[in-house]
């Protein structure tokens, strides 16, 4: 009896992480037209972003000047930045793993890497947040370009 328990208590954790696991690996895009991702998403963008990318994502004034110290300011993430000129998973990348992934480990910005601080799930939502801010022609641009 206590065998047949265990047994079908680690069958049902087996399913569980067999299901976690492939939900986990079939995010791939940002889910921008998901309301419970983007109502998540807003959460963490006012929790963690909008100090510096803007309560609007109009990003910080002047954000294409590097200061004397060779930083620069958060861009927008609206349609006025480039950030809907990048394909979903660098954006994902670059939020989970800050701009030295693709500018170099010397690389010296302000941004943050966010693997320690947000779960891959919270910055799909986060993504899915600003995406779902851009005027539909934008996101159907940055849809048909890079979103399998
Ligand atoms: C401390 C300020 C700061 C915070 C907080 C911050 N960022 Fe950034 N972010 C920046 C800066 C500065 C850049 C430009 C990178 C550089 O230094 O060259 C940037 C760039 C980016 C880019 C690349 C944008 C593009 O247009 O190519 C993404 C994506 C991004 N941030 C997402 C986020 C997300 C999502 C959050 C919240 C989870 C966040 N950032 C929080 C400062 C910040």
């Amino acid at each position: 009896m206590k065998f047949v328990s265990l047994g079908l208590l680690s069958a049902a954790t087996l399913a569980g992480l067999v299901f976690w696991s492939s939900s986990q690996a079939e995010m791939t895009s940002i889910p921008y037209q998901d309301s419970p991702s983007i109502t998540a998403g807003k959460a963490v963008y006012e929790a963690h972003c909008a100090a510096c990318h803007g309560d609007k994502l109009q990003g910080q004034a002047n954000w294409q000047i590097r200061s004397a110290e060779g930083y620069l300011p958060a861009p927008p993430h609206d349609e006025t930045g480039h950030t809907w000129h990048h394909p979903d998973q660098m954006l994902f990348e670059f939020t989970k793993y800050g701009p030295q992934k693709f500018a170099g480990a010397d690389y010296r910005s302000i941004m943050p890497a966010y693997e320690n601080r947000l779960s891959d799930t919270e910055i799909w939502q986060v993504l899915a947040y600003i995406k779902a801010q851009w005027p539909e022609s934008i996101q159907t641009k940055h849809t048909e370009a890079f979103a399998r």
